[in-house]
Parts: C-alpha cells; sequence; structure tokens
C-alpha cells in the first residue's frame, strides 16, 4: 500500500515499531506464565491452554491491532485526518481499471457529509417549505387571479398538440425525479421512521430506478422544449413594462400588454432550460461517475445536482400554483390546448392581436361575458 502524506508514512512507521513492541510484551507473559506451571500439573494444563490461547491471538491480525492501544490510534487518527488538507488523499496501489478505488481516505469527504446532512436539509427546507409558505399566503392575500370580464365562451387555440405532448413529457418526467430525487436526499430521514426498513428499501430501489431511466425522457423533453418556445421567450422592452406593473396580478384592473409568453412565463421558461441543463449535466457525471473518475468531481457534481434540484423544485411549485388553482383559466392551455378569448385578451393581448391578424382566432367586438364556473 502506498501512503502518499509524509504524515502518513510517519505514522505507518509507528504502527510497526508499536506493533512490534506489543507483541514482544505479549510473548514475555507467555513465557512467564509456564515456569508458574511447572509448579503444578493441573495448572500446567492451563497454562498451556492460556498460551495456546494467547498464541492464536497473537497471531490474529484483527486482534493484533487491538494491541496498539486504540484509545491513543484513535486520537493520533483523528490528528492525522486533521492535518490531511483538501485535496490530500491516502491512496494504495490498485490493479483493477478503475482509478477511484484507490481512494482509501478522501478529507474533502467529511465536508460533502457535512454538506448532505446537515446544509442540504436547511436549502432543500428552506427553498420548498417557504415556497409553499408564501404560495399559502398570496392565495390568503390576493385570492385566485379571475378573468374580470368573465369568459366569453369564445375559444382560441394556445398550444398546439406537440407543445403540449413536450409540456407533459416533460412535467410529468420532472415529478417522479423530482419525488424520487428526494427520496434519495431526505427518504431516510422523513421516510424511513414511518414505512420500515423493508419497504423503504423496496419503494427507494424503485425509485433510484425510476430516477435513473425517467432522466433520459426528461433531457429530450428538454430538448424539443427549447427548440419550439426559444422563439417567444427573448426578452424584450415589453417585458420592463410587465415587470413594473407586477404582472398585473397584485390587484384586480389593468393589466399590462404582452406578447405570447410574459415575463413572468419567460423566467419561468428560462429557469427550466437553465436549471435543466444544469441539472442533465451533473446528472450524467452521477449516472456514468467514469466520466469524472475522481471522487472531488463527482462530489461537486452531486452538490449541484442537489442545491439546484431544491431551487428547480421551489420554482416550479411556483409555476404549478399560478397554472392551477392560483389563476382561472389558465388550466386549459395545456389540458385543452384552447382559452377562453377573454382570458387570452387580458394575459396576453399583443399576442391575440397577433392571431387575430393571422386570421387564427375570432376577432370579436365585446366578447360575450359569461359567469366564471
Ligand atoms: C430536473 C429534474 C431532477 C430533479 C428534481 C432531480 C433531483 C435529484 C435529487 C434531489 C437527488 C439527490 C441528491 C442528493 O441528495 O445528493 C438526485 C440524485 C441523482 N440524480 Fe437527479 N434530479 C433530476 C434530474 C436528473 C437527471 C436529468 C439525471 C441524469 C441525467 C439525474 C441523475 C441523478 C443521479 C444519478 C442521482 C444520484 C442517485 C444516487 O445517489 O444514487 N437526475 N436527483
Amino acid at each position: 500500500m502506498q501512503l502518499s502524506s509524509p504524515l502518513v508514512r510517519r505514522r505507518s512507521r509507528n504502527l510497526e515499531t508499536e506493533g512490534r513492541s506489543a507483541m514482544a510484551s505479549s510473548h514475555s507473559t507467555r513465557k512467564a506464565s509456564i515456569p508458574k506451571a511447572a509448579a503444578h500439573k493441573a495448572s500446567i494444563l492451563k497454562a498451556l491452554c492460556a498460551a495456546f490461547a494467547l498464541l492464536f491471538v497473537v497471531a490474529h491480525p484483527a486482534a493484533a491491532q487491538l494491541s496498539f492501544k486504540p484509545t491513543a490510534e484513535a486520537v493520533q487518527e483523528d490528528k492525522l485526518l486533521n492535518a490531511l488538507k483538501e485535496g490530500d488523499k491516502i491512496t494504495g496501489r490498485i490493479t483493477i481499471p478503475d482509478a477511484m478505488a484507490a481512494s482509501l481516505i478522501q478529507p474533502a469527504g467529511r465536508d460533502w457529509r457535512d454538506f448532505h446532512r446537515s446544509k442540504l436539509p436547511i436549502i432543500g427546507g428552506v427553498a420548498i417549505i417557504g415556497m409553499l409558505a408564501l404560495l399559502a399566503i398570496f392565495l390568503m392575500v390576493r385570492g385566485r387571479i379571475r378573468v374580470d370580464h368573465g369568459f366569453s365562451g369564445t375559444k382560441i387555440l394556445r398550444f398546439a398538440s406537440l407543445e403540449r405532448f413536450t409540456h407533459w413529457l416533460t412535467a410529468s418526467c420532472f415529478i417522479v425525479l423530482a419525488l424520487s430525487g428526494l427520496n434519495i436526499s431526505f427518504g431516510r430521514i422523513l421516510i424511513l421512521p414511518l414505512c420500515g426498513a423493508q419497504a423503504f428499501a423496496t419503494m427507494s430501489t424503485y425509485a433510484k430506478f425510476a430516477h435513473d431511466y425517467l432522466a433520459f425522457p426528461f433531457m429530450l423533453g428538454l430538448v424539443i422544449m427549447f427548440l419550439i418556445w426559444i422563439k417567444d421567450n427573448i426578452p424584450g422592452k415589453i417585458d420592463l413594462q410587465w415587470l413594473r406593473q407586477g404582472g398585473g396580478i397584485l390587484a384586480n384592473g389593468k393589466r399590462p400588454p404582452a406578447k405570447r409568453f410574459n415575463a413572468g412565463q419567460k423566467g419561468i421558461f428560462w429557469m427550466v432550460i437553465v436549471g435543466g441543463a444544469l441539472m442533465s449535466v451533473s446528472g450524467w457525471f452521477l449516472l456514468f461517475p467514469y466520466i469524472p473518475a475522481n471522487v472531488t468531481t463527482m462530489q461537486f457534481w452531486t452538490v449541484i445536482h442537489a442545491v439546484i434540484a431544491m431551487l428547480f423544485i421551489a420554482g416550479i411549485l411556483a409555476h404549478i400554483y399560478i397554472g392551477t388553482v392560483g389563476m382561472e383559466g389558465a388550466f386549459e392551455a395545456m389540458g385543452t390546448g384552447e382559452v377562453d378569448l377573454n382570458w387570452a385578451k387580458e394575459h396576453h393581448s399583443l399576442w391575440v392581436e397577433e392571431e387575430q391578424a393571422k386570421g387564427h382566432a375570432p376577432s370579436g367586438s365585446t366578447p360575450r361575458a359569461v359567469p366564471a364556473e
């Protein structure tokens, strides 16, 4: 075995020295017991048995370590580990092609474990529970965003079937990836005590398979989404105006003009593209650890994957809220693909004008108002 730090080499010499003196002292104990045994026949037998047992114990490698004064060694071990700096490693010589298997002790692993056990739950808790709390407060204070003029009863096509297919492909994969990923991060703390080891192990195995395999359709959905929606998501001056007016959703009244996607939706689009790309690259390195071929790099990508996941999940919760309970008439856009003309005029007035100019949307004067739900 090759010990790469000088401290380690010193320690290994100490271990050898202490090992030899310990063996010598146990040998002398054995010798001392024999002359005593000569006095009584019965004690000879006893002494022989004891000597035999001692010989066995001394010869056994694990027990030999016991004679290294474990308490003192533990202190030294701790000193040794603390002396190793970031980037230092204790490595062994290996004959298999997996270079990572040569790492025996790597101090950066402690930071990683500390991150996983103490920092990640805080980041995840603040991001996800904080977002849920904010959305609940927003719903209580603002209430559901209604269609001010009521439903007209006239429909306009908002998303074609390829767009809806891509959205649901990516969204359904995301939900499973998020739940199975959260199980990897927090399942042992939150779910294991509720369902027991056996059920947790079975569930986690399936969840892990789902996470690994659904990553691929998720990435495919991400690429299609990028290609079909990029043209409508380039930020422009109109978005600043929309943002200045808070999207007109903070209070009933005037709605700022918007094209096919408003500034809020563009924000979600770029969050999904950038967040999804980071999740894909980091996840790829976790899926195929032979690519980074380095434990420290793996730990780096795990941290990126886990932190982005928490922020991404929190962001998507806001998107799910506004597309369902938060805004009347919004879900139909991705459900049936068609939205009410009044809804479209209130939230995407410039887009409706474009569609009407192309002859894709009915152009009416004052639409018929019908009661909402
Ligand atoms: C965008 C949706 C995704 C979310 C929300 C998500 C979430 C997570 C979370 C929370 C973890 C646990 C991290 C930890 O505690 O250390 C994880 C692990 C992992 N993820 Fe993802 N992930 C997503 C996408 C992906 C993708 C696209 C891939 C592959 C390309 C991937 C591959 C992995 C792998 C291999 C692990 C490690 C599993 C293990 O430790 O056994 N993930 N993911």
